[in-house]
């Protein structure tokens, strides 16, 4: 039982996303009754563009009955009965959906750009179809009115893991386009400093390209935070200051339910997470260094250049991750136990908290949800999405999320987002133009 325990759960689960595997397995059964691999040496088979069209459609069809499924859950959803719907017996760990998912669209648009249905021998992917419902979610925020709030990680969404937002990152354009059509941008990174000076080292290129911007006005500017430590340091942009960002006392933006953090507790989970973080440097022979910070705990190389086995680094989240469950002290706080890539820290809240924080900083005040942005409204882009030692999966709970792998894939959706909104723009100032 146990080592079957073991294989199932916690060296597989928390690998796997379920509702993309389940999409991954209903696509599989079109791909096997249409591909033709045979083609490559035959000619009876009809050509790629005939194979190409027969997959299409059927391939489009399955995801329309998916869209249609989620569809029903959103209605389940909406009476508070999301647990019955036939999508949750399906896939039990399926969560909220803030809004609609037109995945049939979605998936003729990434075929136009991935060649899906021209395949022979690949079959619909895991990261076909991560990139399909990335679309389809930009579609439905879309099509519910302007995108809010941005929210990007830093690692390996904004920049490579470990670099720097530097001035000749092309996502910085995109970032400032963001704001010039008026949504709230947010980066909310694990990386905890209490000094602008190291936020202003990570992200400085883009923090100099919105001072020296002339096509953002003076109040377009302020509408940046960075939410460091995942909802532990608030900087706003500040032209005057000499790293441009000022950080804000917690007393000022903290949710009303985040007072109850005290440092007792605080000190105390994080004692219990450096000790844990010690046992599993010695079980597993680690070179590591414990790093301790006021709201994180940590392991890093000791020697530059080293690289930790992958496994050690998922096998540590696990154990700190479970110790923190069990204890008294995990009980009382929220906190977020990561992997990384080449690190692992135990950091207090995590970046549902910190998307939370933003929402509400830059909706019109008030309480926790009433006067701050929709969940529907924002959107929230990263590359940890996978269920334990994750930190962006967090953020699902409070807004939409699009799971990218790479900064690259950050600028191509942001590319794809861009675009939605220019034509919804085009769209409604067309519309303007009949009624007027
Ligand atoms: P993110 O991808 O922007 O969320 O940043 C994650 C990375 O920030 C981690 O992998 C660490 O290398 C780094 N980091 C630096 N300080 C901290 C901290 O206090 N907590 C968590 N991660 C940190
Ligand atoms: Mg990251």
């Amino acid at each position: 039982m146990t080592t079957r325990y073991r294989v199932e759960y916690a060296l597989k689960t928390h690998r796997r996303d379920q509702l993309i595997e389940w999409i991954k397995g209903l696509l599989a059964v079109p791909f096997v009754i249409c591909s033709q691999p045979t083609g490559v040496f035959e000619t009876r088979c009809g050509t790629v563009e005939e194979m190409a069209q027969e997959a299409h459609r059927r391939y489009a069809e399955v995801m329309q009955d998916v869209e249609d499924m989620i569809d029903d859950h959103i209605a389940h959803q909406q009476v508070g009965l999301h647990g019955q719907s036939k999508l949750k017996l399906l896939v039990p760990s399926v969560g909220i959906f803030f809004t609609r998912l037109p995945l049939a669209a979605a998936f003729k648009s990434q075929d136009k750009k991935r060649f899906i249905s021209s395949r022979r021998f690949v079959p619909p992917s895991f990261n076909d179809i991560r990139l399909i419902l990335n679309t389809a979610q930009l579609m439905g925020v879309c099509a519910g009115g302007p995108l809010e709030l941005a929210t990007f990680d830093g690692d390996v969404t904004l920049y490579d893991d470990g670099k720097s937002l530097e001035p000749s990152n092309r996502v910085i354009k995109r970032l400032i386009n963001l704001m010039e059509h008026g949504t709230r941008i947010g980066i909310v990174t694990a990386a905890g400093y209490t000094e602008a000076e190291k936020y202003y080292g990570r992200l400085h290129g883009l923090l100099e390209a919105i001072k020296s911007s002339k096509v953002l006005t003076p109040a377009q500017k302020q509408n940046i935070v960075i939410m460091g430590g995942e909802s532990n340091f608030l900087f706003t942009y500040d032209h005057t200051s000499p790293y441009l960002l000022a950080h804000l006392p917690r007393r000022n933006w903290i949710l009303p339910s985040m007072s109850t953090w005290s440092q007792p507790t605080i000190t105390a989970l994080l004692d219990v997470a450096e000790a844990s973080l010690r046992d599993c440097i010695h079980n597993l022979d680690l070179a590591a260094t414990i790093l301790r910070k006021e709201r994180a705990v940590g392991i890093i190389p000791t020697f530059p250049g080293y690289h930790f086995p992958r496994e050690s680094l998922e096998e540590t989240v696990l154990v700190v991750q479970k110790k923190l469950e069990m204890s008294e002290v995990g009980k009382l706080l929220p906190f977020c136990a990561f992997n990384g890539g080449n690190d692992v820290f135990v950091d207090i809240g995590d970046k549902s908290w910190g998307v939370l924080v933003c929402q509400k900083f830059f909706g019109s005040g008030g309480d926790e949800d009433g006067d701050s942005i929709r969940g529907e409204r924002t959107l929230h882009v990263g590359d940890q999405f996978l269920s334990a030692g994750s930190n962006d999966f967090k953020a699902r709970v409070v807004g939409t999320t699009a799971w990218i792998a790479s900064p690259t894939e950050t600028i191509e959706l942001l590319d794809e987002l861009g675009d939605m909104i220019a034509f919804n723009k085009k769209r409604s100032e067309g519309t303007t133009v009949m009624v007027t």
